[in-house]
Protein backbone atom coordinates (compact mmCIF):
# COMPACT_ATOMS: atom_id res chain seq x y z
CA UNK A 1 0.00 0.00 0.00
CA UNK A 2 2.89 2.50 0.98
CA UNK A 3 4.39 1.30 -2.32
CA UNK A 4 1.53 2.31 -4.20
CA UNK A 5 0.91 5.73 -2.37
CA UNK A 6 4.69 6.74 -3.23
CA UNK A 7 4.70 5.77 -6.60
CA UNK A 8 1.51 7.57 -7.06
CA UNK A 9 3.06 11.18 -5.31
CA UNK A 10 6.36 10.45 -7.49
CA UNK A 11 4.63 10.51 -10.97
CA UNK A 12 2.27 13.67 -9.73
CA UNK A 13 5.42 15.58 -8.68
CA UNK A 14 7.42 14.57 -11.98
CA UNK A 15 4.01 15.72 -13.80
CA UNK A 16 3.87 18.78 -12.01
CA UNK A 17 7.54 19.56 -12.65
CA UNK A 18 7.65 18.84 -16.20
CA UNK A 19 4.34 20.99 -16.69
CA UNK A 20 6.29 23.50 -14.66
CA UNK A 21 9.67 23.46 -16.96
CA UNK A 22 7.29 23.49 -20.18
CA UNK A 23 5.71 26.83 -19.10
CA UNK A 24 9.13 28.34 -17.98
CA UNK A 25 10.90 27.45 -20.92
CA UNK A 26 8.54 27.58 -23.68
CA UNK A 27 7.89 31.29 -23.39
CA UNK A 28 11.81 31.60 -22.91
CA UNK A 29 12.28 29.48 -26.38
CA UNK A 30 9.37 31.75 -28.23
CA UNK A 31 11.31 35.01 -27.20
CA UNK A 32 14.26 33.87 -28.51
CA UNK A 33 13.33 32.19 -31.73
CA UNK A 34 10.04 34.48 -32.63
CA UNK A 35 8.00 33.61 -35.70
CA UNK A 36 8.82 34.89 -39.02
CA UNK A 37 6.35 37.94 -40.25
CA UNK A 38 5.76 37.55 -44.40
CA UNK A 39 7.35 40.55 -46.12
CA UNK A 40 4.21 42.29 -47.23
CA UNK A 41 4.55 42.35 -50.73
CA UNK A 42 4.29 46.08 -52.42
CA UNK A 43 3.50 46.89 -55.83
CA UNK A 44 3.09 50.72 -56.10
CA UNK A 45 2.88 53.32 -53.15
CA UNK A 46 1.09 56.63 -53.42
CA UNK A 47 3.62 59.38 -52.85
CA UNK A 48 1.09 62.26 -52.53
CA UNK A 49 0.27 65.23 -55.19
CA UNK A 50 2.75 65.89 -57.50
CA UNK A 51 2.67 69.60 -57.68
CA UNK A 52 4.22 69.27 -53.40
CA UNK A 53 7.33 68.05 -54.70
CA UNK A 54 9.75 70.48 -55.50
CA UNK A 55 11.80 70.57 -58.78
CA UNK A 56 15.59 69.99 -58.15
CA UNK A 57 14.94 67.99 -54.64
CA UNK A 58 14.63 64.00 -53.06
CA UNK A 59 13.03 62.24 -50.71
CA UNK A 60 13.41 58.47 -49.55
CA UNK A 61 10.42 56.92 -49.16
CA UNK A 62 9.77 53.60 -47.82
CA UNK A 63 8.37 50.67 -50.78
CA UNK A 64 7.39 48.13 -48.04
CA UNK A 65 10.93 47.36 -46.56
CA UNK A 66 13.15 49.19 -49.45
CA UNK A 67 14.45 52.86 -48.97
CA UNK A 68 13.65 54.07 -52.12
CA UNK A 69 15.74 57.74 -53.14
CA UNK A 70 12.72 59.52 -55.42
CA UNK A 71 14.27 62.50 -57.42
CA UNK A 72 12.25 65.71 -58.83
CA UNK A 73 14.86 67.13 -61.28
CA UNK A 74 15.15 70.44 -62.47
CA UNK A 75 13.17 69.90 -65.60
CA UNK A 76 10.17 68.74 -63.32
CA UNK A 77 10.91 64.52 -64.50
CA UNK A 78 10.80 62.21 -61.49
CA UNK A 79 12.76 59.52 -61.05
CA UNK A 80 13.24 56.77 -58.62
CA UNK A 81 15.73 53.95 -57.65
CA UNK A 82 16.85 51.65 -54.95
CA UNK A 83 18.69 54.10 -52.28
CA UNK A 84 20.37 50.76 -51.27
CA UNK A 85 24.15 51.42 -52.82
CA UNK A 86 25.52 48.55 -54.75
CA UNK A 87 28.51 48.46 -53.13
CA UNK A 88 27.90 48.02 -49.14
CA UNK A 89 24.44 48.64 -49.14
CA UNK A 90 24.95 51.77 -47.71
CA UNK A 91 21.86 54.52 -48.17
CA UNK A 92 22.70 56.76 -51.01
CA UNK A 93 21.70 60.80 -51.40
CA UNK A 94 20.90 63.19 -53.94
CA UNK A 95 23.58 66.07 -54.39
CA UNK A 96 21.54 68.69 -56.20
CA UNK A 97 24.63 71.03 -56.70
CA UNK A 98 26.38 68.25 -58.13
CA UNK A 99 23.54 66.48 -60.48
CA UNK A 100 23.96 63.32 -59.39
CA UNK A 101 23.24 60.36 -56.66
CA UNK A 102 26.20 59.72 -53.96
CA UNK A 103 26.85 57.30 -51.09
CA UNK A 104 28.83 58.67 -48.80
CA UNK A 105 30.25 55.33 -47.36
CA UNK A 106 33.05 55.55 -49.87
CA UNK A 107 32.33 58.06 -52.18
CA UNK A 108 30.33 55.79 -54.49
CA UNK A 109 28.70 58.21 -57.49
CA UNK A 110 26.07 57.33 -59.51
CA UNK A 111 24.47 59.23 -62.29
CA UNK A 112 20.94 60.27 -62.96
CA UNK A 113 19.85 57.10 -64.59
CA UNK A 114 21.23 55.28 -61.63
CA UNK A 115 24.42 54.28 -63.84
CA UNK A 116 27.77 53.47 -61.33
CA UNK A 117 29.74 56.21 -62.77
CA UNK A 118 32.83 56.16 -60.21
CA UNK A 119 33.85 54.53 -57.01
CA UNK A 120 33.25 51.28 -55.86
CA UNK A 121 29.93 50.47 -56.98
CA UNK A 122 29.67 47.37 -58.98
CA UNK A 123 26.54 47.64 -60.54
CA UNK A 124 23.64 50.34 -61.21
CA UNK A 125 20.71 51.00 -59.13
CA UNK A 126 17.56 49.56 -59.49
CA UNK A 127 14.94 51.74 -61.16
CA UNK A 128 11.59 52.05 -60.03
CA UNK A 129 9.10 53.78 -62.48
CA UNK A 130 7.03 57.18 -61.16
CA UNK A 131 3.93 58.05 -62.43
CA UNK A 132 1.28 60.72 -62.34
CA UNK A 133 -2.43 59.94 -62.06
CA UNK A 134 -4.46 62.41 -61.76
CA UNK A 135 -2.25 65.20 -60.83
CA UNK A 136 -1.11 61.82 -57.71
CA UNK A 137 2.66 60.53 -57.64
CA UNK A 138 2.87 56.54 -57.75
CA UNK A 139 5.92 54.82 -56.99
CA UNK A 140 5.86 51.08 -58.94
CA UNK A 141 8.49 48.38 -59.68
CA UNK A 142 9.90 48.99 -62.82
CA UNK A 143 8.78 46.43 -65.42
CA UNK A 144 11.95 43.63 -66.16
S1 LIG B 1 28.70 51.39 -49.65
FE1 LIG B 1 28.38 52.85 -51.18
S2 LIG B 1 30.34 53.19 -51.98
FE2 LIG B 1 30.66 51.71 -50.47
Amino acid sequence: MAETRRKFLNALIGTGLVGWLASVLYPVFSFLKPPELPEATVSSIKWGVATDFPAGTSEIVKFGRTPVLLIRLDSGEFKAFEATCTHLDCTVQFRSDKKDIWCACHNGIYDLRGLNVSGPPPRPLSQYAVNVVDGELFVAKAEA
